[in-house]
């Protein structure tokens, strides 16, 4: 079953009765990233359990909920945990908030997740830009825009030859730069999960021009592409990914480098909110 406009009116309704102002810039948080809610001012929290259609997230270090509200001058609305395809949802039902993002007017999605490294020379606790993302998992026919286009919101056959904005990519890169924080850059591969990769994907990968891998992240940029928004993505990197074959990969491993990647990415995510 596909998600209708009416499916995704019915749950924009139940947020926008809560809200006194119009949230701007979207801001999904990744796998043991959600601490990062907490700094929102003037907060309006709205549990996904309150919202007719939403899926809720099933995995530790994920709080599910909504927070709206103020950060840095700008009016945001914040994911804090998401919903990813490998907890039995379907590819519309995970871009389900995207698109309520879509029609209470959002213009600026902001989105970071937990990745491991596969360019060899990133390390734990590096962020990266994304630059570009490899769509492995809807070359394979698991698109979030298979079913009936919404012509609302764009096309048929859009374009994503640039699904990371340029010029949100300048701004970071000048923020990081002015904050002297290292900024890494590259393609972010998404892959269904839940199983980590063993070293032969991963040397797939690594021959296929991925950067960093993960689990989230590609089905909401496309969706939020076809929608027109305009999108920057962080990647927190959290493991080295395992091409040897001689470490394990653990989720504990990726909610404890969330604590070293919080500060930067709260760094990064401010002062682009600032430049905003
Ligand atoms: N692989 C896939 N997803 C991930 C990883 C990884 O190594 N780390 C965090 N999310």
């Amino acid at each position: 079953m596909y998600i209708t406009i009416e499916m995704i009116d019915k749950a924009t309704q139940a947020v926008k009765e809560r809200l006194e102002r119009k949230p701007r810039i979207g801001i999904i948080l990744g796998s043991g990233l959600g601490s990062l809610a907490e700094s929102v001012q003037h907060p309006v929290i709205i549990p996904y359990s309150e919202i007719p259609g939403w899926p809720t997230s099933t995995v530790i270090g994920h709080s599910g909920r909504l927070v709206i509200g103020e950060l840095e001058g700008q009016d945001v609305m914040v994911m804090q945990g998401r919903i990813h395809y490998y907890e039995g949802y379907t590819m519309q039902q995970v871009t389900l908030p995207v698109r309520v993002m879509q029609r209470l007017g959002i213009e600026i999605l902001i989105i970071t997740n937990a990745a491991g490294a596969i360019n060899p020379d990133f390390v734990p606790g590096d962020v990266m830009l994304i630059t570009d993302h490899l769509n492995l998992v809807g070359m394979a026919g698991l698109n979030p825009l298979i079913g009936p286009n919404l012509d609302e919101f764009g096309p048929r056959f859009p374009d994503m030859s640039q699904a990371y904005d340029r010029e949100l990519c300048n701004i970071a890169r000048q923020v990081a730069q002015r904050a002297n924080l290292v900024l890494r850059e590259g393609v972010y591969v998404g892959l269904s999960g839940p199983s980590f990769e063993s070293p032969a994907d991963l040397r797939f990968l690594r021959l296929a021009g991925a950067d960093a891998v993960g689990m989230s992240t590609v089905p909401e940029v496309i969706v939020a592409r076809h929608g027109g928004t305009r999108v920057l993505g962080f990647s927190g990197i959290s493991n080295k990914a395992n091409l040897d074959g001689n470490t394990i990969t653990t989720h504990e491993e990726v909610l404890e480098a969330g604590r070293i990647l919080v500060p930067k990415l709260e760094t990064l995510i401010r002062g682009v909110l600032q430049t905003l």
